[in-house]
C-alpha cells in the first residue's frame, strides 16, 4: 500500500525536511492505529534532536566544513549549534548528548589557535565526564607534516578517555580534503539519527513550526545559502582569474632577501574580505622545470594525459598547471623506490628511519629522484597519477579594502634557495615575482575568510602588533582600516628584518603613519645591523613596562609571521612581560595569556 505522507507539500519545509520528516513519522505511527490521512495539524509536533558542532580553525577551512555540515543538520532536522571550540564555557556538556568536531592541525602537530584551550581544558582536573557524549571527529591536516592531522587524532582519542562514545570513525583530510571530508558527512547522519533514537519523542504542539530551524551562531550561514548576502561566485573550488596591477620590490638593492608588495584588482569578481582575511593564490609551476623533468622522463610533453574530469590534455600541460612537481609525496616516493629497484630507497620509507627519510628529503624535488635514480621508468598517465594535485598558497591580506576599494595587496616573500646543486624556486612565491606580467597574466585567487583574525569591534581600544619580515602583511591593513575609520585606539607595531637600510618594508608608509598619529608606536629589531641578533621580542622586553601598561588598558595582543621559532619566542617574552612588569608568577602569566586568549586578546596569523 503506498503510503500518504503525513506532512503535506504545503507545509513550509524543504523537500529534504518533509522527506525526513515523513519518514520519521511513519516509524513513529507505524504500530500506531493512524489514518493515512493524518494532516500535520493534528500531530503532535516533533522537537529537532540538537547537535553540537564545534571547530579548531586557524584560516578558515574548518570552520568553512563546521558551518556546511550545520547548515546540512538544520535541513536534516537537526538543531545545530556551532561554536568554535575554546568557546567551550558557553557549552553545559552535561546536557549534549551529540557532538561533532571538525578541527585543523597547526605546528607540530597541535591544535590551532582557536582550540587549545579547549585542548588543555580536556586534559586539566576540570575535564567533563562525558559518559553520555556521542561524537565524531572531522580531522584536516597535510601528508607533508609528519604528524598528519595530530590535532583531530587528540582530540578523538581525549572524548574517548573521558567516556564519549565514538559513533563514527574519524576521517583524516590531506589539502585535498573535499572527498574525504564529504564522504564523512555522508555517512555520519546515519550514525547521529540512531543516538537517542528510542528516548525520542513528539512534544506537544505549541502553534510554532516544530522544527526549531536557527540558532544566533546558525543564523549567518543560513542566510548566506537563503539569499540575505549571495554567496561568493568565486571561492577555492573555483577560483577568479584576476590581474596583477602593481608590483614592486619592497627590499632595498644589496638585501639578501627578495619580498614583494604585489596588488591584484577584483573587479569583476563579486569578491569582498575584510582586514586579517587570507589570499589563496593558485600557481603554476616554473616551465623551465617542467622541461627538466620531460627531459629526465624522456618525454617531449605531447603525451596525452588524463585531465582529472574524464577528458586528455598533455604532459606538459598537466605538469605546468595540475601537478605537484617540486617535494615528492610519501606515495610518489613509495611506487618510485618499487620502480627504482633501489634497497636503500625502499629501506628509508620503514617507519623507523623517519629522521633520516627527512634529512634525505631536504632540499630534494622530484627532478633530482628522476635525474640519480634513472631506473625507475614510468608511462606518462602512471608519472601523473603519483603526483599530488597543485595546491592553492595562502597570504596574509596587506590591504585594506576601505584604503583600496576594488583592489587587494601582499606582501610576499620569494623563496629561492641553493640545494644539491640546483637553483630552487617557491612555486607560487617566484610564479607570482618572475612569471605573472602586469594585466596580462590570470592570476586564479580566491579569500579565504578567517574569523580569528580580527581588530577589536571597539575601535577606542589599544592595538599591539608584532610582525617582523612579511608578518607586517595584516597590520599594514590593519592600520589602513584603523585610519579609515576614524578609530581612535592607539596602536603599537613591533616590526623586524635583517637589515634597516635594505629591509624596512614600507618604511615610508610607516613613518608617515607616525608622523599623522595612525601609528602611536613603531619599535623596529633589525637583526643584522649588530653583531647580536636582535628580534622583535627582545624590543617587547625592553620596553615590558609599557606594554603590560597597554595590556592593563585593554590591548589586544596580534602576531604575524613565521609559525617555527618567531611566534614561538613571542609567546614566551610575552609570558615574560606579564611576571617581569605584571608582577606575575609563571603560573599567573599563563593564566594571565590564557585569559587573554578567552577574550580574544591575543591572535596569531602564523606559517
Ligand atoms: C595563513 C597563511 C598566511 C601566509 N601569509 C604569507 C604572507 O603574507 N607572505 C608570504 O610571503 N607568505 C605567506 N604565507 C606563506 C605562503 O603561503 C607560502 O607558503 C610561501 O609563499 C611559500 O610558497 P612557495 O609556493 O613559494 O614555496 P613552495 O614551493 O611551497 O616551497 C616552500 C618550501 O621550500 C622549502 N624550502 C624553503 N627554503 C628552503 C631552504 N633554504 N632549504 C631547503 N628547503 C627550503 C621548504 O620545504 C618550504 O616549505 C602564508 C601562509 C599561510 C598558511
Ligand atoms: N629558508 C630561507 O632561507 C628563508 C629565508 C627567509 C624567509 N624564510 C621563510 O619565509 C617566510 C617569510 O620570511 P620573512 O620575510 O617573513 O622573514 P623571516 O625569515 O621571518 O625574518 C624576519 C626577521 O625575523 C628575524 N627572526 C629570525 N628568527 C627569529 C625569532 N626566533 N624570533 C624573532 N625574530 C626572528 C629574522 O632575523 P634573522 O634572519 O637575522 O635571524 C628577521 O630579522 C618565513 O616563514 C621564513 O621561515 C625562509
Ligand atoms: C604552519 C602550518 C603548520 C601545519 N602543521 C600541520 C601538522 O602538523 N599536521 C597536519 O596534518 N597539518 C598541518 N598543517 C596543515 C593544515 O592543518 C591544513 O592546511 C588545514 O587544511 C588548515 O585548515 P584551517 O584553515 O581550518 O586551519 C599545517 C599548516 C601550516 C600552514
Amino acid at each position: 500500500m503506498n503510503q500518504v505522507p503525513y506532512v503535506p507539500s504545503s507545509a513550509p519545509f524543504s523537500p529534504e525536511q518533509r522527506a525526513w520528516l515523513n519518514g520519521y513519522l511513519t516509524g513513529l505511527f507505524a504500530d500506531a492505529n493512524v489514518g493515512d490521512s493524518a494532516r500535520l495539524a493534528e500531530l503532535p509536533a516533533v522537537k529537532p534532536d540538537p547537535l553540537l558542532v564545534m571547530y579548531g580553525s586557524q584560516t578558515g577551512t574548518a570552520e568553512q566544513l563546521a558551518r556546511r555540515f550545520a547548515t546540512d543538520a538544520e535541513k536534516r532536522g537537526f538543531a545545530p549549534r556551532v561554536f568554535e571550540l575554546n568557546a567551550f564555557a558557553s557549552v553545559d556538556f552535561a546536557k549534549e548528548n551529540r557532538l561533532i568536531i571538525v578541527t585543523s592541525t597547526w605546528g607540530d602537530g597541535d591544535p590551532p589557535d582557536n582550540a587549545a584551550g579547549f585542548w588543555q581544558h580536556l586534559n586539566s582536573d576540570a575535564a567533563p565526564q562525558l559518559d553520555h557524549l556521542s561524537y565524531s571527529v572531522l580531522a584536516l591536516g597535510d601528508k607533508t607534516y609528519s604528524d598528519f592531522c595530530g590535532a583531530g587524532k587528540k582530540f578523538d582519542e581525549r572524548l574517548e578517555q573521558l567516556g564519549a562514545k565514538r559513533i563514527h570513525p574519524r576521517a583524516e583530510c590531506d589539502v585535498d580534503y573535499e572527498t574525504t571530508a564529504n564522504g564523512w558527512m555522508e555517512r555520519v547522519w546515519a550514525a547521529l539519527v540512531k543516538v537517542g533514537q528510542a528516548s525520542r519523542l513528539p512534544e506537544n504542539r505549541s502553534g510554532d513550526s516544530p522544527i526549531q530551524m536557527t540558532t544566533e551562531h546558525d543564523v549567518a550561514s543560513s542566510r548566506h545559502e537563503a539569499g540575505g548576502t549571495p554567496a561568493p561566485r568565486y571561492n577555492r573550488a573555483n577560483p577568479f582569474p584576476a590581474r596583477v596591477i602593481a608590483h614592486g620590490k619592497l627590499n632595498a638593492a644589496g638585501s639578501a632577501k627578495d619580498t614583494r608588495h604585489i596588488g591584484i584588482s577584483l573587479e569583476g569578481s563579486g569578491l569582498t574580505y575584510e582586514v586579517g582575511d587570507a589570499l589563496g593564490v593558485m600557481p603554476t609551476n616554473c616551465p623551465t622545470l617542467v622541461s627538466d623533468i620531460l627531459q629526465a622522463l624522456g618525454c617531449d610533453g605531447e603525451e596525452a594525459v588524463p585531465d582529472g574530469q574524464d577528458c586528455e590534455t598533455s604532459l606538459r600541460q598537466a605538469l605546468l598547471t595540475r601537478c605537484q612537481i617540486t617535494r615528492p609525496s610519501i606515495d610518489f616516493l613509495q611506487a618510485f623506490s618499487e620502480r627504482s629497484g633501489d634497497a636503500e630507497l625502499k629501506s628509508l620509507l620503514v617507519p623507523a628511519r623517519k629522521t633520516d627519510l627527512d634529512e634525505f628529503l631536504r632540499g630534494r624535488e622530484v627532478v633530482d629522484l628522476l635525474s640519480n635514480f634513472p631506473a625507475a621508468r614510468f608511462e606518462p598517465a602512471q608519472f601523473v597519477a603519483l603526483l599530488r594535485k597543485q595546491q592553492p598558497r595562502l597570504y596574509s591580506i596587506s590591504s585594506s579594502p576601505r584604503a583600496h576599494p576594488g583592489e587587494v595587496h601582499l606582501t610576499v616573500a620569494v623563496v629561492r634557495y641553493q640545494s644539491h646543486g640546483r637553483q630552487r624556486k617557491g612555486v607560487c612565491s617566484t610564479f607570482l615575482a618572475d612569471r605573472v606580467e602586469n594585466k596580462v597574466t590570470p592570476v586564479s585567487i580566491f579569500v579565504q575568510t578567517s574569523h580569528g583574525f580580527r581588530l577589536p569591534a571597539d575601535g577606542d581600544r589599544p592595538i599591539i602588533l608584532i610582525g617582523p619580515g612579511t608578518g607586517i602583511a595584516p597590520f599594514r591593513a590593519f592600520l589602513e582600516e584603523r585610519r579609515a575609520l576614524g578609530a581612535t585606539g592607539r596602536n603599537w607595531l613591533f616590526f623586524g628584518d635583517q637589515c634597516r637600510a635594505h629591509d624596512f618594508l614600507y618604511r615610508e608608509e610607516l613613518e608617515a603613519m607616525l608622523a599623522d598619529g595612525a601609528l602611536t608606536r613603531l619599535d623596529t629589531a633589525f637583526s643584522r645591523d649588530q653583531r647580536e641578533k636582535i628580534y622583535v621580542q627582545h624590543r617587547m622586553l625592553e620596553h615590558a613596562r609599557e606594554v603590560w601598561e597597554w595590556l592593563e588598558a585593554g590591548a589586544h595582543v596580534y602576531v604575524c609571521g613565521d609559525a617555527s621559532r618567531m611566534a614561538k619566542d613571542v609567546d614566551v617574552a610575552l609570558h615574560e612581560v606579564i611576571q617581569k612588569a605584571g608582577g606575575r608568577d609563571a603560573a599567573q602569566a599563563a593564566e594571565y595569556v590564557r585569559q587573554l586568549k578567552v577574550e580574544r586578546r591575543y591572535q596569531r596569523d602564523v606559517y
